[in-house]
């Protein structure tokens, strides 16, 4: 059997970032995760560091923004998995540029974790954040570096807990408020088994230059139907308030920093369908609960259980 590849982790410390790390020194991949030396400094950042080197991780000292540093920790693996943030989306050319310079590397999983950024009906400013990512995604076809884009649609942790209901720190007990009609069917899928499936693809030739759709079956419900799992599960039934697409879009415009960014976000899922509307066809993509039917995945259901 092969052996499985080496992979380095930027932006292994962050949200989504860690569940991925674990998961690969779980997986039994060596890992290497690139950190700021300044980043120690913060006691969470140095705990999850810590918690790194329990699981063997090791930890290569570097930054984005220092060539060298990037070169030089690319050329100690065989890939690459990019989960950098909002802000720093755009610079991901220059992990492009240091992995054309360090010249080894075979895949590349870069920052997407969301939608799938080639087929969305966003608006701004959630169209923007797309757009440098499809942006991204040219150049590394542009410069013929072999690739796998993760379509994880929704991460539940940010979604679930509240049932998506912006500002709030619980799920509704009284009231909810359905973004759209709540018909359009959303993906919620929790991070360690993005971390899991996100893993398992890295060494299957089948996600080789293709999008990794995350799609379980039991974690693809509409609004509506959510609420109707909450209340069933509560055992009650909750007013509910319709935000319609024309107040939504006013609403977007009316908002700043970030909750603009989470509506416009909101508005392409719930309203538009963004992450459903289309077929996942063998030209362009692979779906990850049908590649690997033995991942035990947490389901929505048993998600919202621990709420009630
Ligand atoms: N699908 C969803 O529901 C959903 C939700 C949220 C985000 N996302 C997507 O997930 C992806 C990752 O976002 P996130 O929220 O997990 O990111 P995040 O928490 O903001 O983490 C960013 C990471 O980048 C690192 N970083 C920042 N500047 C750096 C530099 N100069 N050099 C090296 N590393 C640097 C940070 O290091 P430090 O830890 O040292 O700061 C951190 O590890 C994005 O594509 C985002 O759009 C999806």
């Amino acid at each position: 059997m092969a052996s499985k590849s080496k992979i380095l982790f930027i932006g292994g410390t962050g949200y989504i970032g860690k569940f991925i790390v674990e998961a690969s020194a779980k997986a039994g991949h060596e890992s290497f995760a690139l950190v700021r030396e300044s980043s120690l400094s913060n006691p969470t950042k140095a705990e999850t560091v810590d918690k790194f080197k329990s699981l063997g991780v090791k930890i290569v000292h570097g930054d984005l923004y220092d060539h060298d540093s990037l070169v030089k920790a690319i050329k100690l693996v065989d890939v690459v998995i990019s989960t950098v943030g909002h802000g720093q989306l755009s610079d991901q050319v220059k992990i492009i540029a240091a992995i054309k310079e360090a010249g080894n590397v075979k895949v590349f999983p870069i920052s997407d974790f969301g939608n799938d950024v080639d087929r969305t009906h966003a608006v701004d400013p959630a169209k923007t954040v797309f757009e440098t990512k499809a942006k991204i995604h040219r150049a590394i076809k542009a410069e013929g570096i072999p690739h796998t884009y993760v379509a994880s649609n929704f991460f539940a942790g940010y979604f679930l807990p509240t049932l998506a209901q912006a500002g709030a720190t619980a799920p509704p007990r009284d009231k909810v408020v359905i973004l759209g009609d709540g018909n359009p069917q959303a993906i919620f899928t929790k991070e360690e088994d993005i971390g899991t499936y996100t893993i398992r693809a890295v060494d299957d030739p089948r996600t080789l230059n293709k999008i990794l759709y995350i799609r379980p079956r039991g974690n693809i419900y509409s609004f509506n139907e959510l609420v109707s799992l909450w209340e069933k599960k509560i055992g009650k039934t909750l007013e509910k308030e319709y935000i319609l697409e024309d107040q939504l879009l006013k609403n977007i415009q009316e908002a700043s920093i970030p909750l603009n960014v989470i509506l416009s976000i909101s508005h392409s899922v719930f309203v538009k369908g963004d992450q459903t509307n289309f077929k996942i066809e063998p030209s362009f993509g692979v779906e990850a609960s049908e590649l690997y039917p033995d991942v035990k995945y947490t389901t929505v259901d048993e998600y919202l259980s621990h709420f009630v």
